[in-house]
């Protein structure tokens, strides 16, 4: 959050608007509406993935355009050379010390899946404290972006103090950096297998994973999320919803969290253990009270190092003892 603040914080003035995707990260989200209302800078939550509504919603106060993709939690996606033409057209009549830059969350996919300059992005921000640590062991931040941002980032870092801590920096170098290539490939792997199960349960009513050949934007996924070698690169992160006729989503986390051995009940993700989360409840509770853009059912699943053997055992598990005695009406 150092490094989403930084690279934000040190754009932005008072009257200035972002223009933001609905779906985020719950702290940004959290950012977005507790603090940026308090300094003046309003922020317009739209749906990107139509870029027409983008560019209505650009104005001469917009500074920022802000998004995730795949977005947390729920790994819909956005198409990043669309949005840059459609900033593209919206800098054609602006100030050129005015124009609207594009900052892009790639904590989900990493820089191994995608790498969202070569689409158009200014900035990219990145959680270390995610896949590029990968031990959550330690907590840091990245901002990306051309020299031009550079003086500012420093001095806004120095100045608001959120300094990546010299220890957490050397991990997340010498252990972090040079296992990410390793480790992304076997939990994509190990993803597309989990994937794949949880579609095949009858308890499960939807899985969102953008390696299944059911996922939604599946043309968008094979055009933006590649390796370096190239190749489609889907990622670590599944979403899933259970048919809560048949199942109870509560109960199904509490049977992860009580049972489970090789699947851990815990916020975080871009860990070498499987993380099993409901943003509804953790993650995203910041977007209390408020229309979510995604079903407050979901569970949010971040593939480790673990078999998939074991991981689907414990799932199936888990989904067996959510089961419902009666069937209910759906609850959400
Ligand atoms: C997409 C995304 N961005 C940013 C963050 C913030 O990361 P940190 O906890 O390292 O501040 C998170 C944390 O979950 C995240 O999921």
């Amino acid at each position: 959050m150092a490094a989403i603040s930084a690279a934000l914080g040190s754009v932005l003035r008072t009257g200035d608007a972002v223009v933001a995707h609905t779906v985020l990260y719950g702290c940004t989200h959290s950012l977005f509406a507790n603090w940026y209302s308090r300094l003046g800078i309003e922020v317009r939550r739209v749906d990107m993935k139509q870029p027409e509504r983008l560019e209505r919603a650009i104005d001469a106060k917009t500074r920022v355009v802000y998004l995730e993709t795949p977005a947390n939690p729920n790994l819909e996606l956005i198409d990043l050379a669309a949005t840059r033409a459609a900033i593209e057209r919206a800098n054609a009549g602006r100030p050129e010390d005015r124009p609207v830059i594009l900052v892009v969350d790639n904590t989900f996919a990493t820089p191994f899946c995608q790498r969202p300059i070569e689409f158009g992005a200014d900035v990219v921000v990145h959680s270390l404290t995610k896949n590029l640590g990968g031990f959550g062991t330690d907590m840091g931040g990245a901002v990306i972006a051309a020299e031009e941002f550079l003086r500012d980032l420093l001095l806004y870092r120095k100045d608001f103090g959120g300094v990546l801590s010299s220890k957490s920096a050397w991990a997340i170098l010498v252990y972090g950096l040079p296992t990410l290539t390793l480790r992304l490939k076997r939990q994509q792997y190990t993803a597309g297998k989990v994937a794949s199960f949880l579609e095949g349960h009858p308890l499960v009513r939807r899985v969102v994973y953008p390696g299944l050949a059911s996922f939604p934007q599946r043309e968008l996924a094979a055009r933006q999320m590649r390796d370096f070698d190239g190749d489609f690169a889907p990622g670590n992160m599944i979403y899933f919803l259970l048919d809560e006729k048949k199942a109870d989503p509560i109960r199904f986390s509490d049977a992860i969290g009580a049972e489970a051995y090789s699947v851990t009940l815990a916020v975080s993700l871009g860990h070498a253990k499987t993380l099993l989360e409901m943003p509804g409840a953790m993650t995203h509770s910041s977007y209390e009270g408020e229309s979510l853009g995604f079903e407050r059912g979901g569970v949010r699943l971040s593939i480790g190092l673990e078999s998939p053997k074991d991981i689907c055992r414990d799932l199936g598990r888990a989904l067996e003892a959510s089961r419902r005695k009666v069937a209910v009406r759906s609850s959400r």
